[in-house]
């Protein structure tokens, strides 16, 4: 019998070694926080301006959603420009479609000049209707395609998808690549001739340009946040980011299809294939709400349609959306010249995190940029505004409703392994996980961040907060911010 492996197909490429992490003080032009595509692809477009860069990265380069996801670089996806097109008019759409493809081939640039091994292949993308209710979406989303000047076809002929597809838009030529490998191949080329990559270098504290890590100091000129989501606790993104979560699967199947694609329905499925394993994606959820056995559903989905020899890996992710539907790019607050980030990548971040990266390194050296405007995270979308309020009333039902909500039990002593539940704990509540040991784990249910009560994820065994997305472990250390802080252990009743 075969065991899947609990982690990204990708994340088995990384090297042994880690590089050595951040020691003592220095100096460097820029200091990029972050060793994800936005952090990586900044430092190096930046080190090949003539600038010294030091990319500071908490973990492992690419152990974060660069690492974790389906790995298609690709102009169309699912249906941003229908949705960019409503929220903001054609221009905007016309400009995210030119700014996706000039990020496509940037990538492909970027292989070829640094000479980066990432098992590279180009391959149509394709969106499609899984049902006929989603003929509609996919309808549209030819259209806007077209508006926007995307050389798309229309038509299911032609697809190597293995089951009836009721209409489809498509992209050729896009790219589907090993993401590790490609991050991997940009950190080598960030590192040396004055420039560095550290690893196992989170940075703990920002003041001005001046950045602290457990073992060292960076003066920097200029610094650009590349943390996925913005953690510095100014600018105030978290009421207008909202996180998704989804999850994937990887399986040796016969005849995996080679085409990016991805279903525009509820749930959609995303579908790759890395050489003789398919790839598939879906059950998406906003941060803290779950779904019964994603895992599950999404081995159901692919038994039903392919041959599957063996599931090989699992994983998921979150990545944010802004309240407004387009990535927020450029200063970190209103007319910083020192202070940079991006985030809100839509779960299209391979593509964005490298538009991302040529805005940000023109802001940086004080090039102009038509983008400049469209992509500042300080942009007022009136047409979204009621969604903002909604999402923040949302979240302030949350803070007050949750306390009042009456605790699932009142001793863990009868819970069963690999569970967990709540339980009322003077005016506060504790969260008791039992392990498959049968040991007990209790935390604080506050989140850290603002205060929300945290809620059991029974597919990844880890409290999540449904108010921004922190994620914390059953011991309470920090999986993914805003929360900086680990939830409070508390003794298991
Ligand atoms: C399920 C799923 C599938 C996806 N599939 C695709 C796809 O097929 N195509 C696509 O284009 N996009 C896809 N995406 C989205 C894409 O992967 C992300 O948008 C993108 O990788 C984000 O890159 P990043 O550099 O911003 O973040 P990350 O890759 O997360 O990098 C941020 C890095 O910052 C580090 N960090 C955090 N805090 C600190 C600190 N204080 N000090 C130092 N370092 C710190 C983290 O350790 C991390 O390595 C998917 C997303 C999901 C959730
Ligand atoms: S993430 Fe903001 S309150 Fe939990």
């Amino acid at each position: 019998m075969t065991t899947t492996a609990d982690q990204s197909l990708w994340l088995t490429a990384l090297p042994a070694r880690p590089r050595p992490p951040l020691t003592g003080e220095h100096t460097f032009d820029v200091a990029v926080v972050g060793g994800g595509i936005t952090g990586l692809t900044t430092a190096l477009l930046l080190k090949r301006r003539g600038l010294d860069v030091i990319v500071l990265e908490a973990a492992r380069v690419a152990s974060g959603v660069s690492g974790n996801n389906t790995a298609k670089v690709t102009a169309l996806q699912s249906t941003v420009y229908s949705q960019i097109r409503r929220t903001h008019g054609l221009a905007a759409a016309t400009d995210y479609a030119g700014a996706s493809l000039a990020a496509v081939a940037r990538v492909a640039e970027l292989v070829r000049s640094e000479d980066i091994d990432c098992d590279l292949r180009r391959a149509p993308a394709v969106t499609f209707a899984y049902t006929e209710e989603e003929v509609r979406d996919v309808d549209h989303e030819l259209i806007a395609a077209r508006q926007v000047g995307l050389p798309v076809r229309s038509g299911t002929a032609e697809l190597d998808l293995p089951f009836e597809v009721h209409a489809a838009v498509r992209l050729d030529d896009q790219i589907a690549l090993h993401p590790v490998k490609y991050l991997q191949g940009l950190a080598n080329a960030v590192d040396g001739d004055g420039s560095r990559v550290c690893e196992d270098s989170r940075v703990l504290d920002v003041k001005g340009t001046r950045l602290s890590t457990r073992d060292g100091v960076v003066n920097a000129s200029q610094v650009v946040i590349a943390t996925h989501y913005p953690t510095l606790d100014r600018g105030l993104y978290f009421p207008r980011l909202e996180l998704t979560r989804a999850y994937c699967i990887a399986a040796r199947v016969a005849n995996p299809a080679q085409a990016l694609a991805i279903s525009t329905g509820s749930p959609s499925w995303s579908i790759s294939a890395h050489g003789d394993q398919l790839i598939l994606a879906g059950q998406s959820h906003p941060t803290g709400k779950t779904v019964v056995e994603p895992f599950r559903r999404l081995e159901d989905f692919a038994r039903e349609h392919w041959q599957v020899e063996e599931v090989t890996h699992r994983w998921s992710a979150q990545d944010p959306t802004a309240y407004d539907h387009l990535p927020m790019i450029g200063s970190y607050t209103p007319g910083s010249d020192t202070l940079f980030t991006a985030t809100g990548y839509m779960k299209w971040g391979l593509t964005s995190g490298t538009f991302a990266a040529s805005l940000l390194a023109d802001l940086v050296t004080g090039k102009p940029n038509d983008l400049a405007d469209r992509f500042s995270p300080h942009r007022v979308s009136l047409k979204s505004l009621p969604e903002l309020v909604k999402k923040n009333a949302e979240v302030a039902a949350q803070m007050v409703g949750d306390r009042i909500a009456p605790a699932d039990a009142t001793s863990s002593e009868d819970l069963p392994p690999g569970q967990a539940h709540v339980i009322r704990d003077g005016l506060g509540k504790t969260g008791v996980y039992r392990d498959a040991e049968g040991k007990l784990h209790g935390v604080s249910l506050r989140c850290t961040h603002l205060g929300c009560l945290v809620r059991f994820n029974a597919a990844e065994h880890s409290w999540d907060c449904p108010c921004h997305g922190s994620r914390f472990d059953v011991d309470g250390a920090v999986l993914e911010g805003p929360a900086t802080k680990p939830l409070p252990r508390k003794k298991p009743r």
